[in-house]
């Protein structure tokens, strides 16, 4: 078993309305709860200042992460156990982060299918889509890549929320 002690990245990659923010927060609470030191580092949140100002072209995006990653490499290389919870739609820049991690680094894909995470529609991002007030939505009209060889991958439409954690859960300690 892994000493969790030392630091790690669980990066959540997924759909918009996937529900990686919810399982992030989950999470978090389950190792704070064990006295562990964490920090979840939220697309959402990020955006409004550590990202501020980039929008969601690839470019924007691919800044987004690389951002995202530089943080979480330097918390987790100091003992800090990071929760990433960004759509980071493209594979190829989750796997410079990973490679910056030097073996700290967990992905985990959450992959609710688009049509669930449409019905979802949490920040109503997918209605307004349909409705033509926006355009390039991840999943929708703008690319996602799945991750071809993740340590984790979290079917939420076909599982609860406490299974949904419980099975990060256990990646972290295999
Ligand atoms: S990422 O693509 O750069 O990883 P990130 O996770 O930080 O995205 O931000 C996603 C959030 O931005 C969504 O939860 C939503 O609130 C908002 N958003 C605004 N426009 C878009 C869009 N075109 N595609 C996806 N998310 C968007």
């Amino acid at each position: 078993m892994p000493d969790l002690s030392n630091g790690l990245t669980v990066w959540f990659t997924g759909l918009p309305s996937s529900g990686k923010t919810t399982i992030a927060h989950a999470l978090e609470k389950r190792l704070l709860d064990a006295g562990l030191r964490v920090e979840v580092l939220d697309g959402d949140v990020v955006r409004t200042h550590l990202t501020k100002g980039l929008g969601f072209s690839k470019e924007d995006r691919d800044e987004n992460i690389r951002r995202i990653g530089f943080v979480a490499d330097l918390l987790s290389r100091n003992g800090v156990i990071v929760i990433c919870s960004a759509i980071s739609p493209y594979r190829a820049i989750r796997d410079e982060v990973r490679e910056l991690h030097d073996g700290r680094f967990l992905e985990v894909y959450v992959s609710t299918p688009v049509d669930v995470c449409a019905k979802r529609d949490v920040k109503g991002l997918y209605a307004k889509q349909k409705a033509g007030e926006m355009n390039g939505l991840t999943g929708v009209d703008d690319p996602y890549e799945p991750p071809l060889t993740p340590e984790v991958v979290v079917p939420t439409h076909e599982q609860t929320l406490d299974e949904s954690v419980e099975t990060v859960w256990r990646a972290l300690h295999s």
